[in-house]
């Protein structure tokens, strides 16, 4: 063989083995922020592909109008701490954010109040039970209740600091749409057909009254509750959030520090205890990655300083999580090397 062919076949030869190794061996996490876009894209076409035709699952209904809703949307978002955006399927089509704006009011309560009103008040511990347990409330009259499942969130809406009910919730949309990037709207119809059958969680509400751990009027906490949670939201602006989040609090796409970074790991704390209800140990198992959940089919989860990742798709599982949402995740973060739990060992240099 001539000389420079031979150079040739080498350097195409070690070309195919590094992309070989590159593509099927499992990234990791160090290696994201060098990751090429076309890699990251390629993962989510993957999940979209492999997912989209999953028939498991139906939409939330206890809500009437999230009866309604199309169950084909299906959209996937990635957003890296250096503000790059990667997406697959429908992230145009809006859902109502649900119980993921949880994490949102919650965040704002910490940036008004300090971390501390969590585990001081309203309880940090995993309920293990259902989001909207009445059981749980009894069973602690109230206390250890999460903010990530209903009793808790409910109470964590009341601690919203503001004059009026215009002011708390202006404050709520504002600090939801600083995280998005964008000004988000309230979808009217979800709000109204949630406020029109949402007796257990005003039972809720006023348990907690009656406990002690709300002390403003429970009814309009639970209003404002309800309100936040028809909060409209697609694919791309969960990532956003989410990847705000990643990035110690500061929007990697508008440059904005939304909240501060010393609230941000006692945030992803309590997503991992309750962020997916009782089946957040399932789901941390799976994946190590803080996340939360919403019954119009959304799912954000958080790889804290590799990305922010979200998924929608509006047929829901048992337990009330989106079933390809979170199957999507998982793919993507275990494909990107996102649990960060997974480590590389390091050889001792001293002994
Ligand atoms: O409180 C409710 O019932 C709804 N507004 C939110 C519940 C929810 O998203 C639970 N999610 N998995």
């Amino acid at each position: 063989m001539h000389h420079q062919n031979l150079i040739a076949l080498i350097r195409q030869t070690t070309a195919a083995v590094f992309l070989g190794l590159v593509f099927l061996a499992p990234l990791h996490a160090a290696d994201i922020a060098a990751m090429p876009d076309r890699q990251i894209q390629r993962v989510l076409n993957d999940a979209l592909q492999q997912f989209s035709d999953l028939e498991e699952g139906a939409n939330a209904d206890y809500i009437p109008a999230l009866a309604e809703v199309d169950s084909d949307i299906f959209g996937i978002a990635l957003v890296t701490p250096d503000g790059r955006v990667f997406t697959a399927g429908d992230v145009e089509s809006e859902v109502s954010i649900q119980s993921i704006s949880k994490v949102f009011t919650m965040a704002l309560v910490m940036e008004q109040q300090g971390a501390d009103f969590a585990p001081d008040g309203v309880g940090v511990d995993a309920t293990g039970q259902v989001f909207n347990s009445i059981v749980a409330i009894e069973q602690y009259k109230g206390a250890e209740m999460n903010p990530m499942v209903n009793p808790g969130a409910i109470a964590t809406t009341s601690r919203v600091a503001g004059e009026s009910r215009e002011e708390i919730w202006n404050r709520i949309l504002e600090f939801h749409s600083r995280f998005a990037g964008r000004t988000l709207e309230v979808n009217q119809p979800v709000y109204e057909s949630e406020a029109a059958t949402n007796q257990r969680n005003v039972a809720i509400g006023r348990l907690m009254y009656a406990y002690g751990h709300i002390d403003s009027n429970p009814d309009q906490a639970t209003d404002i509750y309800t309100e936040q949670c028809s909060i409209n939201v697609n694919a791309r602006d969960l990532a956003v959030m989410a990847g705000t989040l990643a990035n110690a609090g500061l929007n990697p796409v508008t440059g904005e520090a939304v909240m501060s970074a010393a609230n941000v790991p006692e945030t992803l704390a309590i997503m991992s205890t309750a962020g997916l209800y009782d089946d957040a140990g399932k789901w941390l198992y799976r994946t190590g990655l803080p996340a939360k959940s919403g019954v119009g089919g959304g799912i954000v989860a958080v790889s804290p300083g590799r990305f922010g990742i979200a998924a929608i798709a509006p047929p829901l599982d048992e337990a009330g999580n989106s079933v390809k949402a979170q199957r999507a995740i998982e793919y993507v973060s275990n494909a990107l090397g996102g649990n960060p739990y997974e480590v590389e060992p390091v050889q001792p240099t001293r002994r």
